[in-house]
């Protein structure tokens, strides 16, 4: 049983997400994705409502071979990993920038659980550039986001500044 998770903050979810998810479909059997539960950062969307959304999309993205599940999580990742018996956490990496935090994290992850493995995928280049927190604030300024993020969660985000 290869299990994995696939730990972010998901605020939101873009499309640079599903494209790691989707790669990483194929390479294990079974993949959580772990959405952190950040008390100190001040989130656009609710840790419930990040999952709803990630949760919607599921359908979309999921495949017969390898069993998609949602769960949110506090505390170290390692922790999280390892309470759930995963064997890999899984990390997009976008450009040579996210190379040295991504490291560092791989690094500190592994001398808490050695036995589980950073397993990196090169997003697709059309997502070279996406981040959540850029979404929010190119989205935040009026600017377009669509085709960045599906189309279910810009509505979201609509939704979010409309009540502001
Ligand atoms: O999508 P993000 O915000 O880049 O994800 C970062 C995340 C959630 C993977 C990272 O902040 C994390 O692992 N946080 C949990 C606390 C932890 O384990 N910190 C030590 C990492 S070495």
């Amino acid at each position: 049983m290869r299990r994995a998770i696939f730990p972010g903050s998901f605020d939101p979810l873009t499309n640079g997400h599903l494209d790691i998810i989707k790669r990483s479909l194929p390479l294990f059997d079974e993949i959580i994705i772990a959405v952190l539960n950040n008390v100190d950062k001040h989130p656009m969307f609710s840790v419930r409502e990040r999952c709803s959304m990630l949760k919607a999309i599921l359908p979309e993205i999921s495949n017969s071979k390898c069993c998609l599940t949602i769960e949110s999580f506090s505390g170290l990742t390692a922790d999280f990993a390892r309470e759930r018996e995963a064997t890999a956490i899984v990390r997009g990496i976008r450009a040579v920038s996210d190379y040295e935090y991504e490291l560092r994290m791989a690094l500190m992850n592994r001398r808490l659980e050695p036995a589980i493995e950073t397993v990196f995928l090169m997003a697709a280049e059309e997502y070279s550039y996406v981040s959540s927190n850029l979404m929010k604030q190119v989205f935040e300024l009026g600017g377009r986001v669509e085709g960045l993020v599906p189309q279910f969660v810009e509505e979201k985000m609509r939704e979010k500044l409309s009540k502001k």
